[in-house]
């Protein structure tokens, strides 16, 4: 490792130096079956043909201009994310930190015009939102924030999938102005929040004026099964944030608003020196189209459940494992003890997988990753857990 990268990662010790579609190849020419896809990144999997072709095409064409001209492609993306999302208004920005950020923005001007001296958010324990100071601080995670304080103000936390705790904090605190929940924890072990939460919490919203905002960075984008998580309940929201897989790898990150908060903003309030450039919105483009043509949101649910059946059926009565649970391909299976070491024994066995919170591991593979490849994701897996002393 060099000597002249901050400190910031403890990667495992191996690179890779090309993939295709689920498979990676690391520098000595071993092949790897991919179940984290980047942290949920590349669901169209590696050297998509027709994406490599899209980008290098618009690279050899116009990379970049700045946003103080119009970007066709940047509102032809735009127009497609307003279509799978339902909202109204989409600001580009670089990363799924970002995306969070500019919703966190428009929920501060919305609380202002509403005559709120402080507005408020309230946020969910065990949730993930960003690095970035706001984000951070919206983060239900200690871990994460301890010694970056002073944290940013204004957050109110509540348990997730607890529905009278959300009431009590609406009895007691006047200046709330929305709610941010993401519709399946990530970082936090794949947690789903209970049947109807969505709706429930879209009901407590709109009884005392908040905005309800889905952070969709890790669900999104077909990986639960449908374009996005909150489409599991008939719940729409006033703002999605949506990132990660939206250019498959290339760095993107959108804020989708509808209704007041999407109006909102005007010139010079908020914007990005490269947000939504004309190569990476081409590239948004591109994956949004494949996604609706190849069918991926019923694709993740298939195979996904599919995994899910499996994992239940050889995994759940073993006492090490507390509890399988995902949905689509977004699958976390949590031990009753630390499991980080299962990243490098998975690899041994060629598969790359993800242990978050120390003991869930966690699957999040292209989404078009095939029958057989998911089964052998199981085979490791089942393989690992099985093998630890009961
Ligand atoms: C739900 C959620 N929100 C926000 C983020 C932050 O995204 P980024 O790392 O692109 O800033 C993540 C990243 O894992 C995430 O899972």
């Amino acid at each position: 490792m060099s000597d002249h990268l901050m400190n910031t990662y403890a990667p495992l010790p191996v690179a890779f130096a090309r993939g295709e579609g689920a498979w990676l190849w690391d520098e000595d020419g071993k092949r790897y079956l991919d179940a984290v896809s980047g942290l949920g990144v590349c669901s169209l999997g590696h050297a998509h043909p027709t994406l490599a072709r899209v980008i290098a095409e618009q690279a050899a064409t116009l990379i970049h201009t700045g946003n103080l001209v119009r970007i066709p492609w940047q509102e032809r993306l735009a127009d497609k994310l307003a279509g799978v999302t339902g909202m109204d208004r989409v600001f580009f920005g670089n990363s799924g930190a970002e995306a969070v950020e500019c919703a966190l923005k428009i929920t501060r001007l919305i609380g202002h015009a509403r005559g709120q001296a402080n507005p408020g958010v309230v946020v969910m324990e065990h949730s993930f939102h960003g690095r970035t100071l706001a984000a951070l601080s919206a983060t239900g995670s200690r871990k994460a924030q301890a010694g970056f304080e002073p944290l940013v103000g204004g957050f109110v936390r509540a348990p997730f999938g607890d529905l009278h705790a959300i009431e009590a904090i609406a009895r007691r605190s006047r200046d709330i102005s929305a709610v941010l929940v993401e519709p399946i924890q990530g970082e936090a072990g794949i947690r789903l929040p209970p049947p109807g939460y969505l709706t429930a919490l879209r009901a407590i919203c709109d009884q005392h004026g908040w905005l309800l905002i889905c952070d969709e960075i890790q669900s999104g984008l077909c990986r639960s099964g449908r374009w996005y998580a909150h489409q599991h309940e008939a719940v729409v929201p006033d703002m999605i944030t949506t990132a990660k897989a939206l250019a498959n790898g290339l760095p993107i990150g959108a804020c989708a608003a509808r209704g007041p908060a999407a109006e909102v903003l005007s010139p010079g309030r908020h914007g990005s020196t490269f947000g939504g450039n004309p190569l990476v919105s081409r590239a948004g483009c591109t994956v949004l189209d494949i996604m609706h043509e190849e069918d991926m949101a019923g694709r993740a649910a298939r195979v996904g459940g599919a995994m899910l059946e499996q994992f239940r059926t050889r995994l759940a009565t073993l006492p090490q494992v507390r509890e399988v649970r995902g949905r689509g391909l977004m699958i976390g299976i949590e031990l009753d003890r630390e499991a980080g070491y299962m990243k490098q024994a998975a690899l041994d066995r060629g598969v790359l997988l993800n242990v978050t919170q120390e003991r869930v591991i966690r699957l999040l593979p292209p989404l078009i990753i095939d029958t057989e490849q998911a089964e052998e994701i199981v085979e490791v897996v089942c393989g690992l857990v099985g093998e630890m002393p009961g």
